[in-house]
């Protein structure tokens, strides 16, 4: 998949975040984008502002915990804009609660959004790509789904589960001789906002990214078909960590503070309000 030019390509999840990032530079290229999102203002938003570039853009609201929407939305999809040359499992989200604080649908959704929403929208897209012998499912996982980490049990599971439908993905369409790519991001932070809170230890070693050098790695990566893209490049390392005796590596784990970067994790839901809320004082003080 050298070019973006005049391809179908899906992201969900594109309303916000790196998914809106990606569109804006998939649109710059003159492609096709298809955006998939929950939040159906937002979207609008994006499309609007989408509009404005090279690209057609087609959206539709679609929750990814509802099996049946996205079987309907699909459906859709395919008579709307034909087959789709690129899909972007962007869509994620988390909850950053205990094994034990956690309610249960907020396990339910995570894994509906991360994890089983992947089977669902590539079950969809995926027999065109292999009829037409051409297509590339992008996985957007996580460094969580390599490595564990407290206050991520379920967010931790569900993007090992991730990692886990990329590399079996990969693996069978090997075993059927088919030309259809795959490619796995991995990425440890991003302000994106969805992980608003977290702390790094090591700035210099393992540095939040930057939405835009995260958006502008993965759009090379797909470019280029690479199969995995992990960054930073540190956490490459924790294939060689996992040599270690286990006690080691959660030793280690906990000296470079990945275990406890989550301590004082907020999360979108409570950064926003944070924001309205100083508005609203602003606002209040200014009279
Ligand atoms: N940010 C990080 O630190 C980080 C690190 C590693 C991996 N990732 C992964 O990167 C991907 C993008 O994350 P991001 O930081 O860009 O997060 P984000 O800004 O929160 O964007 C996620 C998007 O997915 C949408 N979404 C959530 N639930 C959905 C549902 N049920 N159906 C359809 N769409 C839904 C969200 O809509 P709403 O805004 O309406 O909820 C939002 O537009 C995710 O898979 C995330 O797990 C993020």
């Amino acid at each position: 998949m050298s070019d973006y030019a005049g391809r179908n390509v899906l992201i969900t999840g594109a309303a916000s975040g790196i998914g809106r990032l990606l569109a804006g530079r998939i649109a710059a290229e003159g492609a096709r984008l298809i955006l998939w999102d929950v939040d159906a203002e937002a979207l609008q938003r994006a499309r609007v502002e989408l509009a404005t570039t090279a690209a057609t853009v087609t959206a539709y609201a679609c929750d990814l915990r509802d099996r049946a929407a996205i079987a309907a939305t699909a459906a859709a999809t395919l008579r709307d804009v034909g087959p789709i040359d690129i899909l972007v499992n962007n869509a994620g989200i988390v909850s950053g609660r205990t094994l034990l604080e956690a309610r249960d649908d907020d396990i339910l959704r995570t894994f509906d959004v991360n994890t089983l929403a992947l089977f669902w929208t590539t079950r969809a897209f995926l027999p065109a790509m292999l009829e037409r012998g051409t297509g590339h499912v992008v996985t957007i996982a996580s460094a969580a789904g390599l490595v564990g980490t407290s206050r991520l049990v379920d967010y931790c599971a569900s993007k090992h589960a991730a990692v886990g439908f990329d590399e079996s993905l990969r693996l069978e369409l090997r075993r059927l001789g088919s030309n259809v790519k795959t490619t796995v991001v991995c990425p440890f932070y991003i302000s994106t906002g969805m992980f608003a809170g977290v702390k790094t230890r090591f700035r210099l070693l393992l540095p939040i990214l930057t939405p835009d050098y995260a958006a502008d790695r993965i759009i090379r990566a797909v470019r280029r078909d690479r199969r995995r893209l992990v960054m930073p490049r540190l956490v490459y390392a924790t294939w060689l960590a996992r040599l270690l005796p286990v006690p080691a590596f959660d030793g280690l784990m906990e000296f470079l503070g990945v275990n406890r970067s989550m301590d004082e994790f907020v999360g979108r839901a409570t950064a926003d309000e944070a924001v309205r809320t100083r508005n609203v004082a602003g606002t209040r003080g200014g009279r």
